[in-house]
């Protein structure tokens, strides 16, 4: 079954800038080279991982706000990494690595490697009922990522989709991994766990939409 339904390649983009950004040091597309970094990741005592960071917003911010945490990355359309690539380079980040890897692939990868915090900030919502099974949050997801998981990880999910948030509940609820973190929900969660408005968020503003964030706690 396909994990990534849509474009890779920006139409716009340039095979240099896409020959560029694979020869960074912070991008890798190939997860032999993740395996060649790990013990250097793991150097780092905080680990984070961020799925779906289209334009970057997020974990930019997470990354220059925390230096002393490492931040993973992926999201298989390009077009966030190439506008990174600049922004990257000039803040000098050492402590960021990006992939268009999508999800399930990355995850091959990752054994060893337990994350504090995992972002999946409005994940594609595929609203329509024919397409709900694209979507990225099922119980094949939240079994990949209880296996990337330590007792307290934190997910922190938003969506503006309601029926989206409720499969997202539901799934995790049947789990049993995990426990909803009730003390915080949408703006709270936001401001507690210092996430920024991302492109998605402005664009649910500008819809009048009401965007849900929420936060599951890894059990043990
Ligand atoms: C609606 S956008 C949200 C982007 C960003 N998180 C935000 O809040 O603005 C969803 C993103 O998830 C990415 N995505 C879709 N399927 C994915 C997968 N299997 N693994 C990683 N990223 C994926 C898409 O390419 C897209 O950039």
């Amino acid at each position: 079954m396909l994990s990534f339904y849509g474009r890779k390649i920006p139409r716009k983009a340039k095979g240099f800038q896409i020959d560029n950004l694979r020869r960074s040091n912070f991008f890798f597309n190939d997860g032999k080279k993740l395996e060649f970094l790990k013990k250097q990741i793991l150097k780092f005592s905080n680990l984070n991982l961020e799925i779906g960071f289209g334009g970057g917003e997020n974990i930019i911010f997470q990354a220059t706000s925390n230096k002393k945490e490492f931040f993973l990355a992926c999201d298989p359309f390009l077009k966030g990494s190439l506008k990174l690539k600049k922004r990257i380079d000039s803040l000098k980040l050492k402590n960021i690595l990006l992939t268009d890897l999508d999800f399930h692939k990355l995850s091959d990868y990752l054994e060893g490697l337990f994350f504090e915090k995992i972002y999946i900030l409005f994940p594609d919502p595929w609203p329509k009922k024919k397409h709900k099974k694209r979507r990225l949050i099922n119980d094949r997801f939240i079994n990949l990522i209880g296996n990337i998981s330590k007792r307290n990880t934190k997910i922190v999910i938003s969506t503006d989709n309601k029926d989206y948030l409720n499969q997202i509940l539901y799934c995790f609820h049947k789990m049993k991994e995990f426990r909803l973190c009730c003390n915080y929900f949408n703006e709270f969660l936001m401001q507690h766990m210092k996430i920024p408005q991302t492109s998605y968020f402005k664009k649910a503003q500008k819809l009048r939409n009401k965007s849900y964030f929420v936060l599951f706690e890894k059990l043990n």
